[in-house]
């Protein structure tokens, strides 16, 4: 029975490209993941987008003198290009400055509201004393209580790092004008998260399929759980749906609030978009669908406590504006939260302004995208943080990508495809070539186990574990040699070697889309087993259209399953899958990074 499966990635900020330590942490894992499952037969959603309000934004915009909408706009479109450059699969990659985002979060907000999960409460806000309007936190700067940095803002310290509150600074000052603002109350209002206190430990407790520090990190956490802010002072966010702030400016919804009800909000975008507006049910109120969710460890709460909080309150409640009929199913709780470690630079934490940066368009300017998917697939921050080195990333495509796998495409094409132009009619195999077939084929169950633990490192490894195999085995065999003698043996064994070759395609789908379905071609088939995406524009009813990411998925042909390799089957003129790297590229790469 195929499973329903939900692949619910990270939304990256729309504050600026992104850099290869975001697609390792988010990207590449969950569309391997993606892949795979659909290979596997399941139904696949695969959604994420653009997360756009809150300070991460408004402060892009602040340094730039333009507006909020103005970044979003132009990252949400760098983005989009940059992941679907990096080949990865989502069907729906959309934004949450979308009318379907803002009714499905306002309608989260509302029914939590009305089921009394959601408090009011006075706290000190900072106005100016000038204007008496609303000074936006990090409007607010001072000196922070903490590490005692003179230039600390009113929501955090980029000196120490820590989260603050505008009370909280010393000596406070208005950024605009620089007088000291007057802190009167204002009213904010709090997810009850303490509500679910007791029936989110006993689901974190039974999730023993997740990595043991997503569970223990959130374990630790539900120990102090209070009531959290979900409301911010600012004018950029999703409108509060209460009618005495219909038509106030400087009152938000919280961008993480928003942000994490996207996984929603997205697949009921998809289904929308396809035609099928109930379809997204069958993902949401399925008990028997899965929830995988992909992200960076500084993410993990937010969705191990915060979102599934969210999730059991709202339950089955709420009619999502778009008038569907809302089955008394409550929605499903994510099933595993992948959560990656960080990856460094060259020894050094990324940092934009600092110019500690590789950004995904700067590597897929000068680099394939299965180089790149290679070394995040088989060195990236999987279990522990991870150093990336330009002399690293050399070495694994020349010595791994090239010497293994490229290398035995490239000599078994080549040849056959001279001597004998299509798939070679094979006579009786041998102990040694049988013996090669079954190892190479176990990968179907052992490289899909792995992959469905969501074991990257060791599923990719396994697969070039397995290439290499069959290149001792061409080494042993010599096929070229045995053509001059007995060309009927030669062609048993590139037979036994196309066979392998054609199951190991399959296998480094998922990782390396492009060169596979480079091979597939190869080889002499029709169709896409990792065929191309696409972008969709839509026109929402307040006129503004979006852009979407997606892909026709389902009519690929790719299956994780053996395959069928016809014997006369007529090959296609082959060309090296991978390109070997010059050592200089070390050099200049790091020179790069200086300038
Ligand atoms: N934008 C956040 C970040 O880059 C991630 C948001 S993930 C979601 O850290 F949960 F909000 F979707
Ligand atoms: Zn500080």
């Amino acid at each position: 029975m195929p499973e329903h499966i939900l692949v619910a990635v990270a939304w990256p900020y729309a504050n600026g490209p992104r850099h290869i330590g975001h697609v390792a942490g988010f990207g590449v894992p969950s569309d391997i993941f993606a892949r795979f499952h659909r290979m596997r037969g399941n139904h696949v959603l695969m959604v994420s987008g653009t997360d756009e309000h809150g300070t991460p934004i408004t402060l892009a915009a602040d340094k730039e003198g333009v507006t909020a909408r103005d970044i979003a706009d132009r990252y949400s479109q760098v983005i989009g290009d940059d992941l679907c450059n990096l080949g990865l699969s989502y069907d729906t990659f959309t934004r949450t400055t979308t009318q379907n985002h803002y009714h499905v979060t306002q309608d989260l907000f509302k029914t939590l509201y009305d089921k009394g999960y959601i408090l009011r409460q006075e706290t000190l806000g900072a106005f100016s004393a000038t204007t008496g309007r609303t000074l936006p936190d990090r409007y607010v700067e001072g000196t922070c209580p903490i590490c005692g940095y003179k230039d600390a803002r009113g929501d955090q310290c980029d000196n120490c790092g820590h989260q603050l509150d505008p009370i909280d600074l010393i000596d406070p000052r208005s950024k605009v004008d620089g007088t000291t603002p007057i802190f009167k109350e204002t009213e904010h209002f709090l997810l009850d998260l303490p509500a679910f206190g007791a029936q989110l430990r006993t689901w974190i407790e039974s999730q023993d399929h997740w990595r043991p520090n997503v569970r223990s990190f959130s374990l630790n956490f539900i120990k102090e759980l209070k009531p959290r802010s979900i409301t911010r002072d600012l004018d950029w966010g999703v409108p509060i749906p209460l009618l005495e702030y219909a038509d106030r400016d400087d009152k938000k919804i919280y961008v993480w609030f928003d942000a994490v009800i996207g996984y929603l909000s997205a697949s009921i975008e998809w289904a929308h978009n396809r035609g099928t507006p109930e379809a997204w049910r069958d993902w949401w109120q399925n008990p028997d669908a899965r929830h995988f969710y992909f992200m960076g460890k500084d993410n993990i709460v937010f969705h191990t406590v915060i979102w599934p909080g969210m999730l059991l309150g709202y339950g089955a409640g709420g009619t999502y504006g778009q008038g569907g009929t809302s089955r008394e199913t409550p929605l499903q709780l994510p099933y595993n939260v992948v959560s990656s470690e960080f990856l460094t630079m060259e020894g050094k934490k990324f940092s934009s302004s600092r110019g500690i940066v590789i950004y995904v368009n700067d590597v897929l300017s000068r680099y394939d995208a299965d180089a790149l998917r290679y070394f995040l697939s088989i060195a990236g921050p999987e279990n522990q943080d991870t150093d990336f080195t330009w002399a690293e990333f050399v070495r694994r495509n020349n010595d791994e990508l090239v010497a293994t796998w490229g290398n035995l495409v490239n000599r078994t094409l080549t040849n056959v495809f001279k001597n004998f132009g299509s798939v070679p009619q094979p006579g009786a195999l041998s102990e040694s070539d049988r013996a090669l077939i079954d190892q190479v084929e176990g990968g179907f169950a052992s490289i899909g186990e792995l992959l469905e633990a969501a074991r990257f490192k060791a599923a990719i490894s396994e697969a070039m574990r397995l290439a290499s195999l069959v290149n001792i085995y061409l080494s042993e065999q010599e096929p070229w040699k045995m053509i001059k003698v007995d060309r009927e043996r030669a062609a048993t064994i590139w037979y036994t070697v196309l066979r392998c070759v054609d199951s190991l395609k399959i296998f480094f789908t998922p990782f390396l889309p492009f060169s596979s379905q480079r091979l597939h071609e190869y080889l002499g088939y029709e169709g896409y087993i990792a065929g191309p995406l696409e972008f969709k524009a839509y026109t929402e009813a307040n006129g503004r259209s979006h852009r979407v990411l997606t892909g026709d998925y389902s009519a690929w042909v790719g299956r994780w399953e053996l395959g069928n390799l016809p014997v006369g089957q007529t090959l296609r003129e082959p060309k090296p899958l991978f390109k070997k790297l010059d050592e200089k590229v070390v050099e200049e790469e790091l020179a790069r990074l200086e300038a």
